[in-house]
Parts: structure tokens; sequence; C-alpha cells
């Protein structure tokens, strides 16, 4: 049980492209079963699976909007109604599109609204400048949200965007993600005043595959992974749930 208190999201961002695919990649992810705190998918197309598999279904955003003529757009209550019982926010993909920390701040204000846990995502895009990217991040996304922190209902995931994606430079090392995941944990608990005994949970993102998953889950300060690339590959997603089981 190396990892029962460590949560596993798979964002599989536009990736994955039929139901049977899809079910596939769950249904392995539920072997996992309870060697991990948690296992939830952040799917692109939340209205076909999510009743079926509830709880591990989640989206990847919703709206800043609650309803009205936004077209691309889900709300947060249409995704709460398709059976799905969480949300990314902020995600780095979603900010270099124009999303602002502004609209995340609504986004998260409207899930939270309908009882959807919420993972905001968070990062720097240069190395040099990380605490001052993540700090106005954190200030602008979480404004006026202490209460909400304090009830554990809205987690944190790390992920440097130059770590990210097909593009990205190199994994982050140790040593970058132990000091960055600290430093979030600690400007939040600070910045926000909140209580001694609430804890913030801070997931890693960045080029994680079934190489180097079970080193940065051992690294005791993160919580858990939100895992990309090798989350919609079938056969490296096997991988993955294989290391950890
Ligand atoms: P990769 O694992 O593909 O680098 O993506 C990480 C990520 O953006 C998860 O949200």
């Amino acid at each position: 049980m190396k990892y029962k208190d460590k949560y596993i999201i798979a964002n599989w961002k536009s990736n994955v492209q039929t139901i049977t695919e899809a079910e596939e990649i769950i249904n392995k992810g539920l072997e996992l079963g309870d060697k991990v705190a948690h296992y939830t998918v952040s799917a692109p197309f939340i209205y076909p699976l999510s009743a079926k598999y509830s709880p591990v279904i989640g989206s990847q955003s919703v709206s800043q909007y609650e309803g009205g003529s936004h077209t691309g757009l889900y709300t947060a209550q249409q995704t709460k109604n398709a059976g799905a019982t969480f949300t990314l926010l902020g995600h780095s993909e979603e900010r270099a599109r124009g999303m602002s920390d502004a609209d995340i701040n609504l986004s998260i204000e409207n899930a939270l609204k309908q009882d959807l846990y919420v993972c905001l995502c968070i990062g720097e895009r240069v190395r040099e400048t990380s605490e001052i990217e993540i700090k106005k991040q954190i200030d602008e996304s979480l404004n006026g949200l202490e209460e909400e922190l304090n009830t554990n209902k809205i987690m944190l995931a790390y992920e440097p965007v130059w770590a990210i994606g097909s593009g990205a430079l190199r994994p982050a090392t140790d040593s970058e993600i132990i000091e960055t995941v600290n430093f979030i944990k600690n400007y939040i608990k600070t910045q926000f005043n909140l209580n001694e005994e609430t804890k913030i949970i801070c997931l890693y993102g960045g080029s994680v595959d079934s190489t180097n998953i079970e080193n940065i889950l051992n690294l005791e300060t993160v919580d858990g992974i939100l895992i990309g690339r090798a989350s919609s590959d079938l056969s490296e997603w096997s991988k993955v749930v294989d290391t950890l089981k």
C-alpha cells in the first residue's frame, strides 16, 4: 500500500478518440482500486461516460459563466449534472488560449457552487521567475476563496509549463519539484491565513510516465500526480498502472 495516500489524475487533453479506447483505459486505471487515495480521469467528453463511471470522471475545465451564449464552453452545472465529480481548472494549455486568472477565479466559484472538487493547475513558464509567476496565479485565481480552501475542496497541481507536453524541455528535477511544491503550500497557507489544521494537497504534473512516476510519488511533499500523455496511451498507461499496483 505504498501510494494509498496519493492522488492520480489522468488528463487526456484532446487525446483518446473513441469510446471503446476510453473505456479500456478507464478500466485499466480501475485496477488501482484502493492502492491509491483516488484515481480520476479528466476526460474531454464528459457526457457519454461520466454517469457510468462516476465518481471517476471529471472534466478538464468549466466555464466562468453560469450559462448563456458561449459556444464551446461547458458550465459547472452541466458538468455536475452529467455525473462528473471534479474539474481541472487553470491548465496552462487553457491559459495559453487566453483564460485569465480572473476567469479561473470565477470558474472555481462556479464549480464549488455545484459541489465539484477542483484541481487548480499552476506553474511558471520560465523557471527563473517561478515564484513571481506562481504568486500572481495564486493571488488572483484564489482571491476571496479562503473559506473554500479550508474545506479541502480545492487541490493544487504544480505543472511547470516548460516540463509539459511534447515540447517539454525536460522533466523537472526532484529538488525543483520539492522546492516549488513546498513553496506553493506555504505561500497559500500564510497568504490566506488558513486554519492550522488545513492541509494543502498539491500534485505534480509534467512529463510523468512509467519510468519516473514512482520516483516522483516517493517525494514526501508531493501528494499525487497529474499525468498527461502517458495516461491516454493504453500501452504506456498499462505500464503506469502496473507499476503502482
Ligand atoms: P504531460 O504528462 O503530457 O507532460 O502533460 C502534463 C499535463 O499537462 C497534465 O495536465
